[in-house]
């Protein structure tokens, strides 16, 4: 077989066998096929699209680029979870403790972030000493203890997608629907749980502008996902605003922390309920999605839910005090307050520009290899749908350099649009697929 074939190939519009697949996808790990023909092939893929057989074949192959986890040791359904990417996504720190605290594994392999805001494991490093790495069996042991450990994916699991990503990032080939679906359907299958909940957001702060295309990928990850043998269900979720109040890591936890309490932003709570009840009816913990949110609710009412959180974070080396202290988190030495200018109703507010407010400040990577200010970030004071008056503060800039705090204030200046009528909210939760 030769590469320059298989890009022919894809270029006019034929269909990849999986041994073509095979053989780019191992060829490209091995360095054999080079960065330019991978992005010759990674092209075709884009304009010629792949179909459900090549999506399918082609996550396998990913899939099985590097080491698989083996979860077979923890007992009960290991049910896992995935965004798809929003701003103030900090969904995992809730329903990760609420889903193990109402009885189902959860042993989560997650990201660091690229773009607007950290990643879950960023977030987590916000809490002083929390440790993500652990050894395989040390991650084995805390889920069969505690019922959840959350950890930074490692080097070895799914190389294909870690070196086919970065590829994809700079040759404007990230938004290809079968290229996603196999980018976040083979890091799940290799991160070994049984059943799989997916978040895929829709709107101006997600990969997913319109209804129609997070819809077509959330059909296509459910179908690779029940080909695989493993039981999969996706919520498409709104993501026209940032989600909660809050976009920044220690800024995130903080709210996290709240919602667990019960006294969370309504969105956030809503999404985490959601997400959370299709893991225990997966889990077979519940036997129906209603019953299973009346457990959560229950779980956060008890306090059951906040004490797993404190639990798993002091299993992993941090501070769980962090619970009832909010002061351990770091926190920006600057706090300037962004001010309406006139009355009405808040018609949006941009997630993608307040991502990119919070990105400036030091809050995200422009590049992989950029750190982390976990303090800075944006609180926002009001949501879309709220009345408000001039002079009412709208947004709180937190940051620790007077520069990147202009450069953000600009960005929220052009960010939120108020309106003399109030306009119908979007529903958080628009479908569900399964
Ligand atoms: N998230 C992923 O993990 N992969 C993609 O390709 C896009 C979003």
């Amino acid at each position: 077989m030769r590469t320059c074939d298989v890009i022919a190939k894809k270029r006019d519009g034929g269909k990849l066998t999986s041994k073509e697949l095979e053989f780019v996808v191992q060829g490209f790990i091995e360095e054999e096929i080079t960065d330019y023909q991978m992005s010759a092939f990674l092209m075709a893929c884009y304009i010629r699209g792949l179909d459900i057989d090549e999506t399918g074949n082609l996550t396998k192959v990913m899939a099985s680029s590097g080491e698989q986890v083996d979860l077979s040791a923890i007992s009960g359904i290991k049910v896992d979870k995935h965004s798809t990417g929003g701003i103030g996504d900090k969904t995992t720190l809730v329903v990760g403790p609420l889903v193990a605290a109402a009885g189902v594994p959860v042993a989560k392999m997650s990201g660091r972030g690229l773009g607007y805001t950290g990643g879950t494991i960023d977030k987590l490093e916000s809490i002083p000493e929390f440790n993500p790495y652990l050894k395989e069996n040390e991650f084995i042991r805390q889920v069969s203890k505690i019922g959840i450990a959350i950890v930074g994916a490692t080097e070895n699991i799914n190389p294909a997608d870690k070196k086919i990503y970065a590829l994809r990032d700079v040759t404007a080939t990230v938004s290809s629907i079968p290229l996603i679906a196999s980018s976040i359907m083979s890091k799940k299958i290799a991160g070994g749980a049984d059943a799989i909940v997916l978040d895929v957001k829709v709107g101006s702060g997600a990969f997913m502008k319109k209804p129609d295309d997070a819809r077509e990928l959330a059909k296509l990850m459910v179908n690779i996902g029940e080909k695989a043998g493993r039981k999969t269900v996706a919520v498409i979720t709104n993501m026209n605003e940032p989600l909660g109040f809050t976009v920044g890591n220690a800024l995130e936890v903080k709210e996290a922390i709240d919602t667990l309490k019960g006294k969370g932003p309504k969105d956030l709570t809503e999404l985490c309920l959601t997400i959370g009840s299709h893991m225990l009816v997966l889990g077979e913990a519940e036997t129906s999605v209603k019953s299973a949110r009346e457990k959560l609710e229950e779980v956060i009412c008890s306090g059951k839910a906040l004490k797993k959180f404190a639990q798993f974070v002091e299993a992993q080396d941090g501070n769980p005090e962090v619970i009832d202290n909010y002061d351990i988190l770091p926190r920006a030495k600057i706090v300037s307050d962004y001010i309406a200018s006139g009355d009405g109703y808040i018609s949006s507010i941009d997630a993608e520009a307040v991502g990119k407010a919070a990105l400036e400040l030091g809050a995200g990577r422009a590049t992989k290899d950029d750190k982390i200010d976990s303090s800075v970030g944006i609180v926002l004071k009001h949501k879309v749908g709220d009345h408000v008056e001039a002079g009412d503060v709208l947004v709180e800039i937190h940051a620790n350099d007077i520069v990147l705090l202009d450069r953000a204030d600009t960005i929220i200046d052009n960010a939120i649009s108020i309106s003399k009528e109030k306009l119908e909210k979007k529903a958080m939760v628009m479908e569900v697929i399964s």
